[in-house]
């Protein structure tokens, strides 16, 4: 809230009176921590025609939009002056007058010029103990003004004959505090003129934190903010604080290196960081990253060398073995790089010559990024001495610069010399096999044994050896290149290899090959195909054994489970209440206030099925756990119904702020305001229908033990359809959101006028005591929202109800449904009907509606027939009366005074009940306070055409 004008008076106290006699007091008041205080007072309570005036300076104002003045004060009770006649008033009206600037100091004040805002009355007012001290009891009132649309304005306050003493006014206009959520900041905002509309307001970025979906909140009329929408992240080197208010940096030896909501990282193994907010820890000496490591992956190294390279020669291949480094670098990706040189003897100095190996050396499986551990290695010339070196690499071998680490290994080839063969010829070929000739050396140096013809396709490769100079290779793939080399056996060895030979075996034969596709599309058509039919033939006949197999419905009722039970309550709402995702939640209006927080209609979009309206109860931020259970309570209660009687729960939303019930949404809302802006405008069968559907619904709850304790008309909900259902659970044992419930003696908060006698009197709540408040329903509905028992006080009420009183039928209501209520309101809790009772009665009436066609009106005009009426009384006579306030000693004092009907007593002043002897102060009082609800009743009474 932000004021916008003094909070109390002081001496300097801003108001001015005018042409009136209000004055300026102060007095010691053991209330106020003996404080002196400062009120403006006026007390001419004998005198009539009193028109004070008290009006404040000009307020600015501001930003406001909707402005709220509260005053502090006391109001003493006129029944409490002795001997004042009608002239004294027990309250004061509240004006205002706007303008764009403040008034000329010189201006008549005119109270024609201002607007009345309300007429205010006490709650406590001064009161007497029966010691006749005075008891000063302060009352808050708080009023809105407006809309004031102007610069500023003026309060007045008027005062007609009252005795009151003004102690403080404040006036303030409220605001949505600016706040931080989500990492968004949102600034202090004021709410709309229209209490049912939000103010969507944007959100800006924190510091070092940046936009996903466009952050949103919701400013309502209260100065609460609802339901935060969209967010942002942290950015890189940030991480989420004092949640969701800020980003703050990541420490050092920490990082961050994508945004998000996700916390700052230790720097992996090998690596810091040294500085605030770091993206990125960077590997510590001797230590790498390689381009594609993620950085949360440690820091890693080269691998050391392999180790126990060993080397292996036959007539036809040298094979090198080794084993892996020691120290693999903290990394798994090792290769291996076999590298090759061929070393002649000694040049004129005695050093080693050495050069690359011949490029025709092969290497199997390759020479470089082996992942083995061994190679073959093919080709190479006979008597010759071969230098291989294997190095181990891995994914940072790349960035080092140092010298490689190496292991080598010497071999010497001996061959028998120069390859012996030159051209090969491919003499024909089948699918899988190749005829090959050459031709014979003429002289070769020694005696050719025999010849071996080596082919490989890609990296496998096998030998045949022949001893003439042809060869068919068979067991070969058709359409495929093969490499072929041959080389001869002689007595001193194997010669070298010839050049190599490529040739191709011959294709497929295609219409094989077709025949083979269409074969295996066929089979996989005619599999799909069968795939199908089978399936469907699953599906019918599971079909029709599910027919056969739908449960028979339950007959058993579930029994309602008390929330109260569980010992941890979130429990019970896991139990029985789906999590929703807040962003399925979209808040369109605000529609009301509840005890907890606001309530909203939207609706709810659940990817893949339809939008659903709903209402949305919000729990008001710096809420205390025990409010978060109170308010869930409601959500594990209606959870476990499923009634179309009873509103449904469509879910909760509890992992985030705010906390919040999410309802079907019914259009027409609570019953008894829809009723009394609908006056007169339903048939009786549709108000019967109305009933029906709550006795469904209530019928429903004791079934399954649920004792509502709360069953009113603005307890019930109407959708477009007026169907009713029943709602508000959550207070079925605290009532404390319910404005209608009163304390009692016992110290329980009931709402008296709906409640049973034995539940007010000892608390026995029981479906019975339901039915109690069902017939109340039943009044509420059958007169269109009316008050039940009018501005009767509560104590009256429960006096009159001891008594035997009981309301009447409200007017144009059927006899039957008067006597259905009035069975309802027996005494005796288990003479009462039952809700299945009440609700087959309801069908009979629905079913033969000329039942209801005669009306309370009508029974009344032939009242000479007694027994048409009900039971109840209606009216009793001044004993009774005087029995029912505990003042029987006073019955002969009103007939000696000539007061013998009802009628005669309520025009009775306070002076007329001194005058027949009734001297006592709180005897008078007693007696008064029954005269003026007796008053409304008897008004009430003949309005609706009774004789008294
Ligand atoms: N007010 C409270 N709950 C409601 C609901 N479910 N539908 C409409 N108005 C409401």
């Amino acid at each position: 809230c932000r004021p916008l004008w003094p909070l109390g008076c002081t001496s300097q106290c801003p108001l001015t009176s005018l042409a009136s006699r209000f004055s300026l007091w102060s007095r010691q008041l053991s209330e106020f921590q003996n404080r002196p205080i400062h009120t403006f007072q006026v007390c001419h309570v004998m005198e009539p025609n009193q028109n004070n005036w008290l009006r404040s300076g000009w307020i600015q104002r501001q930003a406001a939009q909707r402005v709220y003045v509260e005053m502090r004060f006391t109001l003493r009770d006129c029944n409490s002056i002795p001997w004042v006649s009608g002239t004294c008033k027990e309250t004061f009206n509240l004006f205002y007058l706007q303008t764009n600037e403040p008034l000329p100091a010189a201006t008549r004040f005119r109270p024609s010029d201002y607007s009345k805002v309300d007429t205010i009355a006490a709650d406590e007012s001064f009161t007497q103990t029966d010691l006749g001290d005075r008891v000063l009891r302060l009352n808050t009132e708080v009023r809105e003004v407006g809309p004031v649309t102007q610069n500023g304005f003026y309060l007045a306050f008027q005062d007609v004959g009252a005795c009151i003493a003004l102690v403080s006014v404040k006036v303030f206009y409220k605001r949505c505090p600016s706040t931080l959520r989500n990492l968004a900041s949102f600034p202090d905002t004021v709410p709309h003129m229209d209490s049912s509309s939000l103010v969507e307001v944007r959100g800006a970025c924190v510091e070092n934190a940046e936009e996903r979906d466009t952050p949103k909140l919701y400013c309502g009329a209260d100065g609460d903010w609802l339901v935060p929408l969209g967010h942002c992240i942290c950015s890189i080197g940030h991480e989420e604080m004092d949640a969701s208010r800020a980003a703050s940096s990541c420490n050092p030896g920490f990082f961050k290196a994508i945004a998000g909501n996700t916390k700052c990282s230790k720097c992996p193994l090998h690596s810091s960081s040294h500085d605030q907010a770091g993206t990125l820890c960077h590997c510590d000496k001797g230590f790498y990253r390689a381009l594609k490591d993620p950085t949360t992956m440690a820091c890693t190294r080269p691998p050391s060398a392999p180790r126990n390279l060993v080397s292996l020669i036959n007539d036809t291949a040298l094979f090198l073995r080794w084993m892996p480094p020691s120290d693999l670098g903290g990394r798994k990706d090792i290769t291996y790089n076999v590298l090759c040189q061929r070393c002649d003897g000694s040049d004129g100095d005695g050093m080693t010559q050495c050069e690359a190996c011949e490029p025709d050396l092969r290497f199997i499986p390759r020479a470089l990024g082996l992942t083995g551990t061994s190679v073959a290695i093919l080709d190479f010339a006979s008597h010759t001495n071969y230098t291989f070196h294997v190095e181990a690499m891995n994914g940072v071998s790349g960035l080092v610069l140092s010298a490689r680490l190496l292991t080598n290994v010497t071999v010497n080839t001996q061959q028998a010399g120069p390859a012996l063969v030159g051209i090969i010829n491919k003499d024909w070929s089948t699918q899988d096999s190749i005829a090959l000739s050459w031709s014979e050396m003429e002289q070769p140096p020694s005696e050719i044994v025999e010849y071996e013809v080596k082919y490989y396709e890609k990296l496998s490769y096998s030998s045949t050896r022949t001893k003439s100079t042809s060869v068919v290779v068979t067991g070969l793939r058709p359409s495929t290149v093969y490499v072929f080399h041959v080389r001869a056996r002689t007595a001193a060895g194997y010669t070298a290899y010839s050049s190599n030979f490529e040739f191709e075996t011959a294709a497929d034969d295609p219409d094989i090959a077709d025949q083979g596709q269409v074969l295996v599309m066929v089979t996989a058509s005619v599999g799909g195909f069968s795939l199908l039919v089978i399936l469907t033939l699953f599906l019918l006949i599971t079909g029709s054994v599910l027919t056969f197999c739908l449960p028979v419905p339950f007959s058993g009722i579930k029994t309602y489970v008390d929330p109260d039970t569980y010992e941890d309550p979130t429990q019970a709402v896991e139990e029985f209440a789906k999590e929703i995702v807040p962003s399925y939640i979209c808040i369109e209006r605000v529609i009301g206030a509840g005890e907890f927080g606001e309530v909203c209609s939207g609706y709810l979009r659940i990817p893949g099925r339809m939008d659903i309206s709903v209402a949305i109860k919000t729990l008001k931020g710096g809420y205390m756990d025990q409010h978060r259970r109170d308010f869930l309570r409601e959500a594990s209660i209606m959870g476990q119904f499923n009634n179309p009687n009873i509103i449904r729960l469509e879910g909760v939303v509890t992992n985030s702020r705010p906390v919040m019930i999410v309802v079907e949404y019914m259009e027409n809302g609570a019953l008894d305001s829809f009723l009394r802006t609908r006056d007169g405008q339903f048939t009786v069968l549709q108000l019967v229908g109305m009933l029906r559907g709550i006795a469904v619904g209530m019928t429903y709850l004791s079934d399954m033990g649920y004792v509502h304790r709360d069953l009113a008309a603005r307890n019930i909900l109407v959708d477009e359809n007026l169907v009713c259902k029943v709602s508000d659970f959550g207070m079925s044992r605290v009532l404390e959101d319910d404005s209608e419930a009163a304390y009692t003696t016992t110290g329980g908060k009931i709402p008296i006028r709906w409640t049973a006698p034995e539940a007010i009197a000892y608390g026995k709540f029981s479906s019975a005591s339901d039915i109690w408040s069902y017939g109340i329903v039943m009044w509420e509905v059958m007169s269109y929202g009316e008050r039940p028992y009018w501005e009767m006080s509560n104590q009256d009420v429960i006096l009159s109800i001891d008594e035997g009183y009981r309301l009447p039928a409200p007017m144009g209501c059927p006899v039957t449904l008067h006597q259905l209520m009035l069975h309802c309101w027996q005494k005796e809790w288990s003479q009462r009907p039952r809700f299945n009772e009440v609700l087959s009665f309801l069908d009979k009436l629905t079913i033969n509606p000329s039942s209801l066609l005669t009306l309370v009106n009508d029974v009344q005009s032939y009242s000479h027939s007694p027994e048409e009426l009900p039971d109840y009384p209606l009216f009793i006579s001044i004993g009774d009366w005087l029995d029912s306030i505990k003042m029987s000693q006073y019955k002969n004092n009103f007939l000696a005074g000539g007061y013998t009907t009802l009628d005669s007593i309520s025009t009775m002043s306070i002076e007329d009940i001194r005058r027949i002897g009734v001297c006592l102060i709180g005897h008078q009082r007693r007696i008064i306070s029954s005269i003026q609800s007796l008053r409304l009743q008897l008004h009430h009474i003949q309005q609706s055409g009774f004789q008294v």
